[in-house]
């Protein structure tokens, strides 16, 4: 059958990587979460002091960029692939909120965004993928066959956030939560290289009040479309 791309683009928890595993299980494409790649670069400075919320080396940072490795593993435990920097597997570490500060900091350097883009243009070679995050359809794939732009009100996606972090134990407020989320978006959106925009091609999906369930849906009959 034809294989295609599938591009996923948008704000911070906008519920990108859930639809993207329910399409890549059902598709048996392969799912890239590119945020993990962003948070396994800042992981990686945040232990090396290149990076805090008062300041950013990004010399070194750059300098060393070369020597940091990262590769996805599939868990079939836990049914998706988990992150990996230089062998060791960062999956939970990178999840916290202390890397959700500073990842878009990280992110803005375009050393980084060079690195990370061939990186997931070499994953997507063959196609049978399904990719998240925010340059994904604009600069990543500009050619993918379906390209999807998500969006939610900023307190539905923090209460989202909020209630996962809660769940993997995390001590946080909703406020801290929702303060991240707006910061993020805004450094996203504005920054010089690869800002976050909605391509002229993507579809914008507004999930507030919509179900995952629904949203699959909705999006499969997309899919079948181009296949
Ligand atoms: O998707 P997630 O929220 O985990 O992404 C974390 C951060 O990584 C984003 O807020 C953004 O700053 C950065 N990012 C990016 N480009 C991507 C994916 C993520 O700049 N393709």
């Amino acid at each position: 059958m034809n294989k295609i791309t599938i591009a996923i683009d948008g704000y911070s928890s906008t519920g990108k990587s859930t639809l993207a595993k329910q399409l890549a299980a059902a598709l048996g494409y392969v799912y890239v979460d590119t945020g993990a790649m962003y948070r396994g670069i800042t992981y990686f400075a945040m232990q090396h002091d290149w990076v805090s919320e008062s300041h950013l080396n990004k010399s070194e940072l750059i300098t060393h960029l070369q020597n940091i490795s990262l590769h996805f593993k599939f868990n079939s435990a836990l049914g998706f692939a988990e992150m990996y920097v230089n062998g060791e597997n960062v999956e939970k570490a990178i999840r916290t909120i202390e890397v959700s500060r500073l990842v878009s900091k990280v992110a803005e350097v375009s050393e980084v965004r060079a690195k990370l883009v061939e990186q997931q243009q070499q994953m997507g070679k063959e196609k049978g993928i399904v990719m998240d995050g925010r340059d994904i359809g604009t600069v990543v794939f500009p050619d993918a066959e379906l390209k999807l732009f998500m969006t939610a009100s900023a307190k539905t996606r923090a209460q989202r956030r909020f209630d996962e972090l809660l769940e993997k134990g995390q001590r946080v407020t909703f406020e801290e939560v929702l303060q991240n989320v707006e910061e993020r978006d805004y450094i996203d959106t504005h920054r010089e290289d690869s800002p976050l925009v909605k391509a002229d091609d993507a579809i914008e999906i507004d999930n507030s009040v919509m179900t995952k369930q629904e949203q699959f849906e909705l999006v499969m009959k997309m899919v079948n479309e181009k296949l």
